[in-house]
């Protein structure tokens, strides 16, 4: 049964209170929340505030999402802000070893996301030192694009490296999940769905998370 990570970046955020309830009250394993700086991405999101408030409305697992440069400079403030895992982009990281470091020093669990054109090859020696693996599946900096299908294959891939070395890596697929390509993903070898628009607009937010975790 694949782990379910709504993204709190299509939710209502003049109603954020509900939207933690909602998210409590259902079968989502984790809170996703996509911190983008303008720079890295081109979109600002939210940022440490909003996280702290947020991490304080559930036990749930807070999964942060750092689309931003430089994010050894702020690895910290999200630690106390809340955070239990953070993910940092490869493609934003000179020093990717000593940035996981760093997170994992500060007992929060580390990941690595990949752009859509990064290959997963580049993640073969790190992969021993990280808990996740954070895999685009649209170019990150807005919610409700679509799948792109070519990540199929590289979720083999990656399933195929982890399995071999024996390593306890989850691979979450980030992007574009529907109620129609879950299964897709899930039979292709991801561990973890993040799921924005197609909770959050959806009539009944609660069912579509159940949908989700069923399949
Ligand atoms: C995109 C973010 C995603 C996004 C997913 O940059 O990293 O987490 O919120 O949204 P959907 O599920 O709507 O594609
Ligand atoms: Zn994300």
């Amino acid at each position: 049964m694949a782990i379910i990570a709504p993204s709190l970046l299509a939710s209502d955020f003049l109603r954020l209170d509900r939207e933690c309830k909602m998210l409590n009250e259902s079968e989502a394993d984790w809170f996703h929340l996509d911190v983008m700086d303008g720079r890295f991405v081109p979109n600002i999101s939210f940022g440490l505030p909003v996280i702290e408030q947020i991490t304080k409305a559930t036990e749930k697992p807070c999964d942060v999402h750092l689309m931003i440069l430089e994010p050894e400079r702020y690895v910290e403030a999200f630690k106390e802000a809340g955070a239990d895992m953070i993910s940092v982009h490869i493609e934003a990281c000179v020093h990717l070893h000593r940035n996981i470091q760093q997170i994992k020093s500060l007992g929060m669990k580390a990941g690595v996301a990949i752009n859509p054109h990064t290959p997963v090859f580049l993640l073969q020696d790190i992969l021993a030192d990280i808990d996740l693996v954070c895999m685009m599946s649209v170019n990150p900096g807005f919610g409700g694009q679509k799948f792109i299908p070519q990540t199929l294959n590289k979720i083999r891939e990656l399933r195929k490296m982890i399995d071999a070395d024996k390593l306890d890596v989850k691979i979450e697929i980030d992007g574009g999940i529907t109620l129609e390509n879950a299964k897709e993903v899930i039979e292709a070898g991801a561990d973890v769905l993040v799921a924005g628009n197609t909770v959050f607009k959806s009539a009944d937010p609660i069912k579509t998370i159940a949908a989700l975790k069923s399949m």
